[in-house]
């Protein structure tokens, strides 16, 4: 069990902006994070707006300090979908082999999944994972990623531990 890390949930959906549709990616988030031991510290749905969107990460790292930021939405290919150039605004350092590897495992559920252009990075002593944004590519993608995050939080904040187990 890692120490409990503090985490944030940022679902990027115009409708659900508005209020038009219900977010059950980002209920999902919250549910499944809570459970494997994360502390829920924000909660926010807002408009795929890129300076909005930059706007949001950068008050949860460098003003919240939350370690795991979680976003659901916008990595696609439609005209609103803004997530990842808001990502390249923010981030310090990428880690591409987490993208690619959840990328990778989806493509064994469906061939769209190299429709996402989701990122991961770093910025200050925060992880910042994109994740697309239907409830079921939540799922998929997520789970690919949950057994490395603890290890990821822990070297991010300068742990020492040994990379080589497991
Ligand atoms: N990944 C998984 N594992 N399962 C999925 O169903 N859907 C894809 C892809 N990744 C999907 C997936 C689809 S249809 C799109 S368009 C992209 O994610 C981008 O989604 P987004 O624009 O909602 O972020």
């Amino acid at each position: 069990m890692h120490e409990n890390y503090s985490f944030a949930v940022l679902t990027m959906s115009d409708k659900g902006s508005r209020g038009e549709r219900e977010d059950t990616s980002g209920a999902y988030l919250q549910e499944r994070l809570r459970k494997e031991g994360y502390i829920l510290q924000s909660y926010q749905v807002i408009a795929d707006n890129k300076q909005q969107i930059i706007d949001s990460l950068l008050d949860l790292v460098d003003m919240q300090k939350i370690s795991l930021i979680v976003t659901t939405g916008g990595t696609g290919v439609s005209p609103s979908d803004i997530t990842p150039e808001a990502m390249t605004q923010v981030i310090e350092k990428e880690i591409p082999g987490m993208a690619e590897a959840m990328r990778h495992a989806s493509l064994a559920k469906t061939s769209r999944a190299m429709l996402s252009r989701g990122k991961v990075g770093i910025r200050k002593e925060s992880l910042i994972i994109n994740l697309p944004g239907s409830l079921k590519a939540v799922k998929e993608n997520l789970e690919v990623v949950l057994p490395v995050i603890p290890h990821a939080l822990e070297k991010i904040l300068g742990g020492e531990s040994d990379c080589g187990v497991v």
